[in-house]
């Protein structure tokens, strides 16, 4: 088989650049190593920006989106005992839009389905081939049978532990790291949320968070440590801690239920420099990863999706140039670190740190302090959390 653009991973990413492409006509087809149900089932974060949003809107898929998302002018930072609005509507005149992570793969998957573009699922053993020659191509097998697929690039979609970055030499690539001494543990149940904006809690017993997906279901969070196993938490467990760590009013008039899910997650920061290698372009979590504490992940897939869309349009459509296609990494990784660095610095700023001490929890409660009482220091956090422009 052959087509222009093979993607390995169906997970936002892949299936985001798969409609962007197939919107410029440019054939790619998707290989994903789960079924579609599996992919579908994973619980991600919820918040989307501005940027991530226009672009299902330009690709004409914002029906459900516009129906069923909330919009938030503001997120609360719950520190000391009380509660503190950033107004990020006034602040910055822009909106967040609340809405499942699942929803948005959900929408794009309808979308590949109508448009009769060819995903593979169930695909195992994928390897990339020759990535660094004109003429890379992807091996797989399927249902017993091994096969090939020939292209002219490969996008690589497929996440932190995908195939497409552990083909790479190690001399290919630097990777920085920081791994965070936590995790979180998220619940997922159909109770009306505590508050119609997020709230963000820091507090003496750690980190705490409540979010929610509709006005009937909530998604809640709470730091906790990584060597900690889910069966330990019954549900009554979580609420009780959910609450210490949030001011009394909210603690009061929580409604709680039986979780629909419960799981823990382990916080990292990580990048990839390059983005590129020879026809391979890294996108999404198989370049990056960061803590979940503003919701980045998802919306940085999303930039680097639009800068990887355009250079390839640009490729096809201007007589085959690499003008584009050479920028793709350094207009990526410029906006990536500052993502990196706005969700490193919330995470260390919300959560208890087993070496800090209650000097740091004071250092912490004073920097929250100065962020809400400042306009200035407000407006950034709001710049940050709405998300940063793009570059094209
Ligand atoms: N071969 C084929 N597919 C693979 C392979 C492989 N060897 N390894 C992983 N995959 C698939 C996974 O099954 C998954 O469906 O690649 C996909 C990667 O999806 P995500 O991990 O969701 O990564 P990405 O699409 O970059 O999403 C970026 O969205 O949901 C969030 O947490 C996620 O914040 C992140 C963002
Ligand atoms: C979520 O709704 O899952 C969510 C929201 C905001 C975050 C992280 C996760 O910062």
């Amino acid at each position: 088989m052959k087509t222009q653009v093979a993607i390995i991973g169906a997970g936002p990413s892949g299936l985001l650049l798969g409609q962007r492409l197939h919107q410029a006509g440019i054939d790619a087809v998707i290989i994903e190593r789960k079924s579609a149900d599996y992919v579908l089932s994973r619980i991600r974060a919820g918040v989307l920006e501005r940027g991530t949003v226009a672009q299902l809107e330009q690709l004409g898929i914002a029906g459900r989106l516009h129906e069923q998302a909330l919009p938030h002018d503001g997120v609360e930072l719950s520190f000391a005992g009380a509660r503190h609005r950033i107004d990020i509507g006034t602040l910055v005149g822009k909106q967040v839009i609340v809405y499942g992570q699942t929803e948005v793969t959900r929408d794009l998957m309808e979308a590949r389905a109508a448009c009769g573009a060819l995903t593979i699922y169930e695909a195992d053993d994928v390897e990339l081939h020759d990535v660094d020659g004109a003429a890379p191509w992807v091996s797989y097998r399927k249902d017993g049978q091994s096969l090939r697929l020939d292209c002219d690039f490969i996008a690589g979609c497929d996440g932190f532990h995908g195939a497409s970055r552990a083909a790479l030499p190690a001399s290919a690539f630097k990777t920085y790291e920081k791994v965070y001494p936590f995790g979180w543990l998220g619940v997922l149940a159909d109770v009306p949320p505590v508050s119609h904006e997020l709230i963000y809690a820091n507090h003496e017993r750690g980190f705490a968070l409540c979010s929610m997906r509709s006005h009937t279901r909530s998604r809640y969070y709470i730091q906790c440590s990584v060597d900690e196993k889910v069966e330990a938490w019954s549900d009554d467990l979580f609420w009780e801690e959910l609450k210490r760590r949030l001011p009394q009013e909210a603690a009061e008039k929580m409604i709680t239920g039986p979780s629909i899910e419960k799981s823990i997650a382990p916080l990292r920061s990580f990048v990839v420099e390059p983005m590129r290698f020879g026809r391979l372009f890294l996108a999404g979590d198989a370049a990056h990863i960061v803590p979940p504490t503003g919701a980045k992940g998802l919306n940085l897939a999303a930039s680097d999706v639009h800068y990887l869309a355009h250079a390839l349009t640009d490729f096809y459509q201007q007589g085959r140039r690499f003008t584009e296609i050479d920028q793709y990494s350094a207009r990526c990784l410029r906006r990536v670190w500052k993502a990196v660095r706005f969700s490193w610095w919330f995470t260390t700023m919300m959560h208890r740190f087993p070496d800090t001490g209650d000097f740091g929890q004071r250092i912490q409660e004073a920097e929250l302090a100065y962020l809400v009482s400042s306009e200035h220091a407000s407006a950034a956090f709001a710049e940050n959390y709405v998300g940063l422009p793009y570059e094209v």
